[in-house]
């Protein structure tokens, strides 16, 4: 037990810590005034997301991406696993807003459940869609964006990257954040081209496993009539198709061998490998021994503190 008592700071201790806080706090409101709510954390919880002054590190993040997890309704156990992965990484230099997307709600179980979740979290879109392959979920999310977040960063655009990630993939926020800062911010289409052996981001297109689009880009696509058209079918080969068809996507980047399905005994394709120190991001994490696998390998659990309460051996 400790003592909060004996340590409880003199009146004296107590000014000389709060008055460089609080001017150091005055100068960086004078800076940045619309970035006060914009520490750089993760937020997989909306309303968390304010400024936190145990923490001196206040910079101007580098980018806003909005990571959307294309998931069911159902699947719970995943949602509580990734919002532990995300919320354990932790000053990051770039604002990353974590959401579970999936469509509308068909049961009267999750009509309750989930609501519990988003008074709790706050980190779920519900699509107006039905659950189904290749319906054109992915073109609901993308075109669905810019007005969901409407004015929701003042005046300048809400994000300056999209991502459409699987619920199976793993992505190490500062690795990420490490190569989409020397990125371009318009016309970026980034991701694990497709097909495997491909190493030429403009052949063929970005896997579903999680790729990015640039702001510019997901603002065309709620717009244009041709994309509208051709909004039914394979979902991500479709982006690419888009991007071609449209002539945009002109900033491109293929993240191999930084992403990569997770090792298999006997690879039958080249999309995966075994893990590598410089990962961005491992895919087909399909059960719980392939996540504890993945986060032992890059040292996730390391910090455990010891205590007489468990034994993890
Ligand atoms: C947070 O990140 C900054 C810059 O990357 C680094 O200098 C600082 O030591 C980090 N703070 C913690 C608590 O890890
Ligand atoms: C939802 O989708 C249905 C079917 O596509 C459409 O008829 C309806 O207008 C949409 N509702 C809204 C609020 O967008
Ligand atoms: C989804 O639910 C909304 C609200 O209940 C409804 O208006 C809409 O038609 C539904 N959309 C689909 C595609 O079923
Ligand atoms: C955003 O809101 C403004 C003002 O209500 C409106 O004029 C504009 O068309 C909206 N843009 C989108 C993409 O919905
Ligand atoms: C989209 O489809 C409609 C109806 O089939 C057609 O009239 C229109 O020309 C198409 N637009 C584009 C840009 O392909
Ligand atoms: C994990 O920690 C071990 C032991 O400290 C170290 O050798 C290894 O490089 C670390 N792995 C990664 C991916 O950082």
């Amino acid at each position: 037990m400790k003592h909060p008592s004996s340590l409880r700071p003199s009146r004296s201790t107590i000014t000389v810590i709060l008055l460089p806080l609080a001017l150091l706090a005055s100068i960086y409101l004078f800076l940045y005034p619309r970035e006060f709510e914009l520490q750089s954390l993760v937020s997989t919880c909306g309303r968390s997301t304010v400024a936190n002054f145990a923490d001196p590190v206040a910079v101007k993040p580098d980018f806003r991406l909005l990571m959307g997890v294309l998931t069911r309704a159902d699947l719970y156990e995943r949602r509580h696993l990734l919002r532990l992965v995300y919320s354990l990484q932790t000053n990051l230099s770039a604002h990353i807003d974590i959401r579970f997307v999936f469509c509308n709600l068909t049961k009267e179980d999750q009509r309750v459940l989930i609501a519990l979740e988003i008074m709790r979290y706050d980190d779920i879109i519900i699509l107006n869609c039905t659950e189904n392959m290749n319906s054109g979920k992915t073109y609901t999310y993308f075109s669905s964006l810019p007005n969901l977040f409407n004015g929701t960063n003042g005046d300048d655009r809400p994000y300056d990257y999209v991502l459409k990630a699987d619920d199976d993939i793993y992505f190490r926020l500062p690795s990420l954040i490490e190569s989409l800062k020397k990125m371009p911010r318009e016309d970026m289409y980034y991701g694990f081209v497709i097909p495997c052996g491909s190493m030429d981001p403009f052949h063929d297109y970005m896997s579903g496993m999680g790729y990015i689009l640039s702001w510019d880009l997901v603002d065309w696509i709620s717009t244009s009539e041709m994309v509208r058209n051709e909004s039914v079918g394979v979902e991500d080969l479709l982006t690419g198709k888009w991007l071609r068809d449209g002539k945009r996507g002109k900033n491109r980047f293929n993240t191999k061998p930084a992403m990569y399905d997770y090792p298999i005994p006997v690879p039958i394709d080249t999309c995966s490998h075994a893990f590598v120190p410089d990962t961005i991001a491992v895919h087909r994490l399909k059960d719980n021994l392939k996540w504890a696998r993945t986060l032992k390998y890059f040292n996730v659990t390391d910090g455990l503190k010891p205590s007489r309460f468990y034994h993890i051996d």
